[in-house]
């Protein structure tokens, strides 16, 4: 029998928020999402809350009708690297496209931060869903929805390569003898696949955590297939636990399918908790925060998703309009849900767009509602955890001193951190360098 599974938590720090108004609440800072003490202050929070990580999510295109924290927000690397030398356990997990980078830049850079962390780093792998991207990036066609996946399982075959260049024993750095490293335990990857030509070895050495942790955060069949084969952890936003039930199952198969342990890939649904001490008062908040965006904010909001669809051409209380195929080759798996409910409910464009700008989330109520919604997703299997991003600026705040406390009293929750690096927290094992495998491998081999 496995171990009991304990519940993990992310804090999603992002400025002024995911929404087009979120900026203009009373207790928001206008200027947050290039707001260091914000970020610092929010890092901290979180650790205080003895959650498993942080994560900043990102983009690469941006048009005048973009939410206000993605016209001006931090690079996560830069950032996570700043919020690692003022944290001391947290996970700090950023968002980066393998779309649009390479994969020795990448994997250095996340080594770097895993230094830096003692062994807390962790990669959110995303493929860039807006087809802008690539007028920011040379102007070469931006790739379809398969290509993308294709690309994205290549740089990681890659990336982690790349990260066992050295195995952990490699620098002697003897002063006497004057033997800085082992060069038998120097690898060069010499990778030569369809989309990459990468050497090596990487010039940076394994972290305390062996490799930083893959996060992943596409949810069609191509995303949880990419999941499947390479994540330690995923990212998703389901709208119920009847959805969340399915997503877990389904990737959890898949994950065995590939041959891998279940329990070594943690399933992530995003929240946006909205909590008052009684009932009344988060319905209270929850229209404050809806009060604050107009309809055309929320068609531009809606219109993101379909790459920046214009969709004001349209009847605001006529039935939401037939897109046939559109919005399949940015973000697939949400606007095939957006399409879907909508046909579903028989839903207005009104009413799509002010659901999708300010959805109400389930997790709303008291503390102890949402600490009972928590346990019993997690109990049911819909998910190993949850990603906490506040809808209102107090979100995180709330979580930590209301929420926190009763998931530890139930005993779902750590006191007190176990480890000091991520995959310690998260219980995943430390991957051992390929090859010191293959070498102790062929070791028994002889001596057998
Ligand atoms: C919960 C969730 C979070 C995501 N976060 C980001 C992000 O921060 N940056 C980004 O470029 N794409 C993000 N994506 C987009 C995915 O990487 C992917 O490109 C897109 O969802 C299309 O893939 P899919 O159809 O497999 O979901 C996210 C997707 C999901 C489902």
């Amino acid at each position: 029998m496995g171990k009991r599974r304990t519940l993990k938590l992310g804090a999603v720090l992002h400025g002024v928020g995911g929404s087009a108004s979120g900026w203009r609440h009373p207790d928001m800072p206008a200027d947050a999402s290039v707001n260091i003490g914000f970020y610092k202050q929010q890092a901290l929070k979180a650790e205080e809350g003895k959650f498993d990580f942080i994560f900043i999510a990102d983009g690469l295109y941006i048009t005048e009708k973009s939410i206000p924290h993605f016209l001006n927000r931090f690079e996560p690397v830069t950032i996570l690297s700043a919020l690692g030398a003022v944290t001391s356990h947290i996970g700090l997990v950023g968002t980066l496209s393998t779309s649009y980078s390479e994969p020795f830049t990448v994997a250095r850079q996340f080594a770097s931060i895993d230094h830096i962390s003692g062994g807390r780093a962790g990669w959110n792998v995303v493929t860039s869903p807006l087809e802008g991207s690539a007028l920011n990036f040379g102007g070469k066609p931006h790739p379809s929805h398969p290509e993308r996946y294709r690309i994205a399982e290549e740089y990681l075959e890659v990336t982690k390569g790349l990260w066992d260049s050295w195995e952990d024993d490699a620098f002697v750095r003897d002063k006497e003898t004057g033997v800085f490293f082992d060069p038998a335990k120097m690898h060069r990857l010499n990778h030569k696949g369809e989309y990459f030509s990468v050497q090596g070895p990487l010039n940076i050495a394994r972290s305390k955590q062996g490799q930083p942790v893959i996060f992943q955060a596409g949810s069609s069949d191509s995303g949880r297939n990419l999941a499947a084969k390479t994540a330690d952890a995923v990212f998703t936003g389901p709208e119920s636990i009847e959805e969340a039930k399915e997503f877990y199952r389904d990737v959890k198969q898949r994950i065995i399918r590939n041959g891998r342990n279940p329990e070594h890939t943690l399933i992530f649904p995003g929240i946006g908790p909205i909590i008052g001490r009684t009932e009344a008062e988060a319905e209270e908040k929850y229209r404050q925060i809806a009060s604050l965006v107009t309809i055309e904010q929320a068609l531009d909001y809606l219109g993101r998703f379909f790459e920046h669809h214009d969709f004001s051409q349209y009847e605001l209380d006529a039935p939401f309009p037939d897109l046939g195929d559109f919005g399949s080759n940015s973000f697939r798996s949400t606007t095939d849900r957006i399409k879907r409910r909508a046909k579903e409910q028989q839903l207005t464009l009104r009413e799509v767009a002010l659901q999708a700008a300010t959805p109400r989330t389930a997790f709303i109520g008291t503390p102890e509602r949402v600490a009972g919604l928590v346990q019993q997703w997690f109990e049911e299997e819909a998910a190993d955890g949850f990603i906490v991003g506040a809808s209102d600026p107090n979100g995180l705040n709330d979580f930590v001193d209301l929420v926190v406390p009763i998931l530890q009293e139930r005993g779902l929750f750590r006191t007190e951190y176990e480890a000091d690096t991520l995959r310690g927290n998260l219980g995943i094992p430390v991957p051992e360098n390929r090859y010191t495998a293959a070498r102790k491998a062929a070791d028994s081999i002889v001596n057998s």
